[in-house]
């Protein structure tokens, strides 16, 4: 694989360099030193950083590493979460600090809670959940909205010790209740709906649904957001009866360090959904450590923001625990970017003044496509730190994200990791680092990360193969809830004592490690692997190109060949239709790329098919590209773009 990559790599157009702006770097949370500092002692390190946490009780060893892959960190210490991402900053003077700036999708409909009442809040939930019979390791099913109370749910569990899991509001009953009962969730907290697209989207009729199967569910507590009709069963009960009435004043309880905080589904291609086991001491340690080091969050002046939504490990890490264990002040939004407006968005980051603003490429991607003209129009010079999560970026997106929303100073962090790893792995440091448009770069201070080979062996600067973690880190999960057989099979067992991500990766001749993709979507053409994030980067480098997806399709001559579909950019206008458009992406890619990679078909279509969190399903166009019927599309969070796609295609049924 490795030679193949480099001939690839070393075409890559985009060879420019960002060093970090002089002003940030010279006030950095985090210095080149703490590579050295970790690099001399790795657990001494994460002491350290576990000393940023208040414990009620100390640890007695920093990791437990006998029996592996099961590790345990900071062991014999007792700490509460809630405490620390509350209490703590109240007790401390900072009550009057504001912790969200909430923005519901209505205009006008803004929360702002100060650490004084999400303490308040927390303490009257916690209670609620008492009186309600939930208990120290109960496990707590949330299904809902982005409103207070979902973080506030979550904070509740925590400062009882009861393990919350959080499915995200857009999952089907179907997909709710196998969540609930793999969990045995005791209690279900959800909402009468919330809003999305400029209108009410309810949520209860499918707890209800999913709870008329699940015998371990005790009750639901029901926010009134919408106001929409609800069916009440005797199970239900309302937040404003329930939690309203209750004392603000609630004593955290310590937990031990790995007392299980929350369970996590991620679907995965195949199988049942895996409940992947955060804890909580380490778990803690590094989300504070990773917002710290990797936004420079300065928690007095930083009004940070991240966009994702919380029902993913993205919106536990970096909006709910992180951003709250170092006390920042955060924005928090509800709805979807183009309500009531394709501004949206610039708008909140010009009223709340948001200097550190944390997306995904395929958000950034969409924006591109809209047109610069959105962004242009509002006041973005608030911010300095710029992050980027969920896939690879492409280098064009890179460029466009620092350009026209970071004002050409911003630093672009592209931050690497998965729901498995908790934190951040792999990531530039903003006042460190010259950013590579593309590249995560290396792995931050304490983290071991390294790409191999199939023999399991390094590769040298400028090879490509396997991105593994050899060693254990504090966020890391624990197991997947209820299997560790599985556990074992899914992560440990590739490759002997590494953790295998699932993501192919490159090492180029700095060593700076390069992202490619699930290994999956790697295509073998003519005896060549190429990643489907390259060419796809080389599409979205051309100037009329919004937005593409690649896949290899079986192919009689070689192997498999290049599909690509093509999303136009807005601006691009009427030629982008015609064989002539064609053939100019053709050779740009082949251009860009070398021969080898020049897509045998490309496809001019409308929308592309992505699961709710954003990432494309390539299966259902690999569908198309082998001219079979598409499979199952309950997935995708708009099921109507397979019709579009096909309506564009008539060869595609
Ligand atoms: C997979 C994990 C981590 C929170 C969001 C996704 C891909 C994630 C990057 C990045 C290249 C990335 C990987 C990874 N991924 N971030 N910066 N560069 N790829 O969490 O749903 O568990 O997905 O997302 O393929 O394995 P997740």
């Amino acid at each position: 694989m490795s030679q193949n990559q480099e001939t690839l790599s070393n075409l890559l157009q985009e060879t420019r360099r960002f060093a970090p702006p002089a002003e940030l770097a010279a006030d950095a949370n985090v210095t080149a030193a703490a590579y050295d500092e970790a690099a001399a002692d790795r657990l001494g390190f994460w002491e350290r950083q576990a000393d940023r946490l208040t414990w009620a009780k100390r640890w007695d060893q920093t990791l437990d590493w006998s029996n592996p892959p099961f590790a345990k960190w900071f062991i014999g210490g007792e700490l509460n979460v809630a405490y620390n991402c509350v209490d703590r900053h109240v007790e401390a003077g900072r009550g009057a600090k504001v912790a969200f700036h909430w923005e519901g999708e209505p205009e006008g409909d803004t929360r702002t809670i100060s650490y004084a009442e999400l303490q308040s809040q927390v303490n009257k939930a916690a209670n609620a959940l008492l009186e309600l019979g939930v208990r120290k390791g109960d496990r707590v099913a949330i299904y809902m909205p982005m409103i207070p109370e979902l973080p506030i749910s979550m904070l509740a569990c925590a400062r009882i010790g009861a393990t919350h899991s959080v499915v995200f509001g857009g999952f089907s009953s179907e997909a709710l209740r196998t969540r609930i009962d793999d969990a045995q969730a005791k209690l279900v907290i959800t909402a009468d709906g919330g809003y999305r697209r400029g209108k009410p989207s309810a949520l209860k009729p499918t707890v209800d649904e999913a709870v008329a199967q699940t015998p371990s569910v005790e009750n639901v507590l029901v926010v009134r957001r919408t106001g929409q009709e609800t069916a009440d069963t005797d199970r239900d009960v309302w937040w404003h009866d329930v939690v309203d009435r209750q004392s603000d004043q609630h004593t955290a309880e310590p937990m031990d360090s790995e007392h299980p905080l929350y369970i996590l589904y991620t679907s995965g291609t195949t199988g049942k959904p895996k409940g992947i086991l955060h804890t909580t001491g380490g778990y803690l340690t590094q989300v504070a450590y990773t917002h710290h080091a990797v936004f420079d969050l300065k928690p007095e002046t930083d009004v940070y923001w991240c966009s994702a939504d919380i029902g993913w490990v993205t919106g536990h890490s970096y909006i709910v625990y992180g951003p709250l264990a170092n006390g920042a002040t955060s924005v928090m939004y509800e709805g979807t970017p183009d309500t009531p407006h394709r501004g949206r968005w610039w708008e909140i980051i010009e009223k709340y003044k948001v200097s550190i603003f944390y997306t995904a490429p395929t958000a950034i991607r969409t924006f591109m496509k809209w047109g610069d003209d959105i962004p242009a129009q509002h006041d973005l010079s608030s911010l300095r730190v710029l992050g980027s999560v969920g896939e690879p970026i492409n280098p064009e997106a890179y460029v466009w994200y620092r350009e026209h929303i970071g004002a050409n100073k911003t630093p672009v962090v592209d931050t690497w990791w998965q729901t498995e790893t908790g934190a951040i792995m792999i990531s530039p440091l903003p006042g460190v680092t010259s950013g590579k448009p593309g590249a995560a770069m290396k792995p931050l201070p304490g983290i071991v990360a390294d790409v191999v080979d199939d023999q399991a062996q390094s590769v040298p600067n400028g090879g490509g193969g396997f991105l593994v973690l050899p060693e254990p880190w504090p966020s890391m999960l624990r197991t997947i809830w209820g299997d560790d057989e599985r556990y074992v099979k899914t992560y440990w067992s590739r490759f002997d004592g590494l953790y295998f991500a699932g993501d192919g990766a490159k090492k180029d001749d700095d060593g700076d490690i390069w992202l490619l993709g699930r290994v999956d979507d790697v295509m073998l053409v003519s005896g060549h692997n190429i990643s489907t994030t390259e060419v796809e980067s080389a599409l979205v480098s051309h100037p009329k190109v919004a937005e593409s997806a690649v896949v290899g399709a079986t192919d009689p001559v070689t192997g498999q060949a290049i599909v690509a579909f093509v999303i136009p950019r807005g601006s691009a206008g009427e030629e982008v239709e015609g064989e002539d458009f064609l053939k100019e992406l053709r050779d740009h890619v082949s251009k860009t790329l070398g021969p080898i990679a020049k897509p045998r078909q490309i496809m001019i279509v409308p929308e592309l098919p992505k699961t709710r969190s954003g990432k494309i399903m390539r299966r259902l166009l690999r569908d198309v590209a082998e001219n079979r019927s598409i499979g199952d599309v309950t997935t995708l969070a708009d099921s109507t773009v397979m019709d579009l796609i096909s309506e564009k295609l008539p060869s595609a049924k």
